[in-house]
């Protein structure tokens, strides 16, 4: 039921909030949940599922309007008891959040944001940076923002126009702000590739700017 109104309101959306972006959250939020045994399945599962459906559907300024649609969807399918603290979640999720009148001590938020944050790293994470950059038609990397030498000796200044820029504004910073140690876990892996990833890009890309330049 939740499944078939979150796809609905989906449908309109750019793929780095779509349908399995969704589906890997909900598994990441049970297995965080599981270990961690922090709050009902059911409400993490619930959760997972609406976590981008205010944004998606209504992204920019109509939040409000994405927000009043799950409130009907909610009390509609018998959950209004659960209805009020699904949606403060939803509304302190994500990173730029920065709303003063939030609970953020429930460890429901925990689990979704843990979800949620894991799903933005990782080869996963790469994938739906790029995928988002050619969105946005953002170019992949500006090496006059930021030089492979200043970024991998961490001294790297930032910018908002390309995606690697977008690593060093976020995705790097992901790893130090999980919740729970399952996600810790998790994370840590996932933040090795992405140093990985970088490394590897910058060689290439020195190789092709570097002295020695073959055709
Ligand atoms: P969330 O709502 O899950 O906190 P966002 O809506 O900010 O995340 O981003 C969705 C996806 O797009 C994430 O994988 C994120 O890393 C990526 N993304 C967001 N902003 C940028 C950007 N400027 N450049 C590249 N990727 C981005
Ligand atoms: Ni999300």
């Amino acid at each position: 039921m939740t499944e078939e109104f979150v796809r609905q309101n989906l449908k309109a959306y750019d793929s780095g909030h779509d349908w399995w972006h969704i589906e890997r959250v909900r598994k990441l939020a049970l297995f965080i949940n599981e270990m961690e045994l922090l709050a009902d399945p059911f409400v993490v599962e619930v959760t997972a599922l609406l976590h981008d459906t205010a944004d998606s559907k209504f992204a920019g300024d109509n939040s409000e309007q994405g927000y009043l649609l799950i409130c009907d969807f909610m009390d509609k399918c018998e959950m209004s008891e659960i209805r009020d603290r699904v949606l403060n979640v939803i509304k302190n999720v994500s990173f730029s959040n920065k709303s003063k009148s939030a609970n953020k001590d429930d460890s429901l938020l925990w689990v979704i944001q843990d979800a949620d944050r894991l799903d933005a790293i990782g080869a996963i994470g790469v994938a739906r940076a790029f995928n988002y950059g050619g969105f946005r038609n953002n170019k992949i990397y500006n090496p006059e923002i930021i030089s492979p030498d200043e970024s991998l000796n961490g001294t790297n200044k930032t910018g908002t126009s390309s995606t690697i820029s977008h690593f060093y504004e976020k995705l790097l910073l992901l790893k130090y702000r999980m919740n729970t140690l399952t996600a810790k876990k998790l994370a840590a892996e996932r933040h090795e590739f992405l140093e990985v990833f970088l490394k590897q890009f910058y060689k290439e890309w020195e190789f092709g700017t570097g002295i020695y330049n073959p055709g």
